[in-house]
């Protein structure tokens, strides 16, 4: 199962390529922390953290990445809006051995309409998904995003709203040395004309609550 700070995590390369900074390496799925092994990070990277808050209704989890990361990349910011929720993704750093970088500050929840509307769609069976559901976009989610992660023998992907950032993001392959993940963002900004929306609502499932997290 991959969840958006895993595919966080990816943004930053883990090869060990000399003796430079050295930062802790690890992934929590449920906290604003987490402990793992100490590496060499590249020349010119510093230790990031990438931290996700995932409101969806009532329930909120927090999950932490971190990892070397070029100073490009500690201030990324961005925002994945689906019909039940919202992920928060903010990433920060710090330039010292194994130094610990502060929480960074989550973008504000806006969740005025901005008139986008973007398909919706969240599977396990596959890295593409379609269906006629569909998510208003709120705030500063200006695109349509379809997060496409394939992981080993795993897939799964992710249709909503996001900023522009995540877009921005790409897609990265990691290999572990066990195992291959390959993680796409796509994104359009021409949404779903408004004047065909059918509003259907949402189901909550466990599931979702799994990925979207
Ligand atoms: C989160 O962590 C707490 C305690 O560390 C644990 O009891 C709980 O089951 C975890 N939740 C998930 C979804 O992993
Ligand atoms: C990140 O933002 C802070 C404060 O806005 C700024 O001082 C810093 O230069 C920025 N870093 C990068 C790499 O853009
Ligand atoms: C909230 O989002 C709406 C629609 O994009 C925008 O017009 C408004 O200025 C935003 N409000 C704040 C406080 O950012």
């Amino acid at each position: 199962m991959t969840s958006p700070i895993l595919t966080l995590s990816l943004l930053s390369a883990l090869t060990v390529t000399s003796s430079a900074l050295l930062c802790t390496q690890c992934l929590s799925e449920n906290s604003t922390s987490c402990s793992g092994p100490s590496v060499s990070c590249p020349p010119g990277y510093e230790c990031g953290s990438s931290h996700t808050k995932t409101n969806v209704g009532e329930f909120e989890t927090n999950s932490v990445a971190r990892v070397c990361a070029l100073p490009s990349e500690c201030n990324f910011t961005g925002i994945i809006g689906i019909p039940l929720g919202k992920s928060r993704i903010a990433a920060s750093c710090c330039n010292a051995d194994n130094c610990v970088p502060a929480i960074p500050e989550f973008p504000e929840i806006n969740n005025t309409l901005n008139g986008l509307v973007c398909r919706y769609c969240v599977t396990v069976d596959s890295d593409w998904c379609y269906t006629s559901e569909t998510v208003q976009c709120t705030g500063k989610e200006d695109r349509c995003l379809l997060q496409r992660i394939k992981q080993g023998g795993l897939k799964n992907a992710l249709r909503g709203c996001s900023t522009k950032s995540v877009c921005d993001l790409g897609g990265q392959t990691k290999t572990d040395g066990r195992s291959t993940t390959e993680v796409k963002f796509i994104c359009t900004d021409a949404g779903i004309s408004v004047h065909k929306v059918v509003l259907t609502p949402a189901i909550v499932s466990l599931l979702l609550m799994k990925i979207f997290s």
